[in-house]
């Protein structure tokens, strides 16, 4: 008898589902912790950009769109998440902000047709946890900026430490150095840092970079 050896796909809106319905509830309260660099990366945009029309795919909590709206008065913002629960908190953190901040729960992937472009795109840890679906991620966000736009990653981005590196898979977190590479096959790099966190269990990535 020959067994169908096909993988079925990983459905990833239950997969993130499943994992936040409990996170999202102390997201919070644990996560400045060890995702370093999300307000040093606003800061570094505010430093050379004035953008219009904000996208951040994977809000989250929408802890960065909070500072986001802060920092760009002038702005209208955007987020997306794949996770309910996630955006659940995320309304209750922004109800002061819901004239110029929007939340749609979706996917981002090749599928979604978004109604307008956008001058700044932001994935704040969310890229290394859309496995698969990373590199289309990447790809969609070009289409969806305007020319001369620019996108800006903060994630994590290697460790030595392979126990370290399967703990986060564990979380779902792919921490391989992999995402640098395709970020600047499309976008040319304005800035590019990977400080060391905790000594130097492991680097993340800052990067801002513009569309090709
Ligand atoms: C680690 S959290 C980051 C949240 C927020 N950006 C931050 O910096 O705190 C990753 C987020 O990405 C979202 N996510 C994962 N895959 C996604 C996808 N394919 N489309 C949209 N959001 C996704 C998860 O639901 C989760 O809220």
């Amino acid at each position: 008898m020959q067994l169908d050896a096909t993988i079925p796909p990983v459905d990833q809106s239950l997969l993130m589902e499943r994992y936040y319905r409990y996170h999202s509830k102390i997201y919070d309260a644990t996560r400045w912790s060890f995702l370093f660099g999300r307000r040093q990366i606003i800061q570094i945009l505010a430093d050379h950009y004035t953008p219009r029309h904000i996208l951040e795919v994977g809000c989250g909590t929408g802890k960065n769109l909070i500072q986001l709206g802060e920092t760009f008065p002038q702005a209208k913002i955007i987020g997306l998440d794949i996770s309910e629960s996630m955006l659940g908190v995320a309304r209750k953190n922004l109800v002061s902000m819901t004239e110029r901040i929007s939340l749609l729960c979706t996917s981002y992937d090749q599928t979604l047709k978004l109604a307008q472009q956008f001058d700044l795109i932001l994935f704040s840890y969310s890229l290394t946890m859309m496995n698969p679906g990373w590199e289309q991620a990447l790809e969609q966000a070009n289409r969806d900026l305007t020319p001369g736009g620019h996108i800006a990653v903060v994630d994590f981005h290697n460790s030595k430490f392979p126990a370290f590196k399967k703990w986060m898979g564990v979380n779902h977190v792919r921490m391989d150095g992999h995402i640098h590479a395709k970020l600047t096959s499309l976008y040319e790099p304005r800035i590019v840092e990977t400080p060391n966190a905790y000594g130097a269990l492991w680097q993340y990535l800052l990067f801002v970079g513009q569309k090709k």
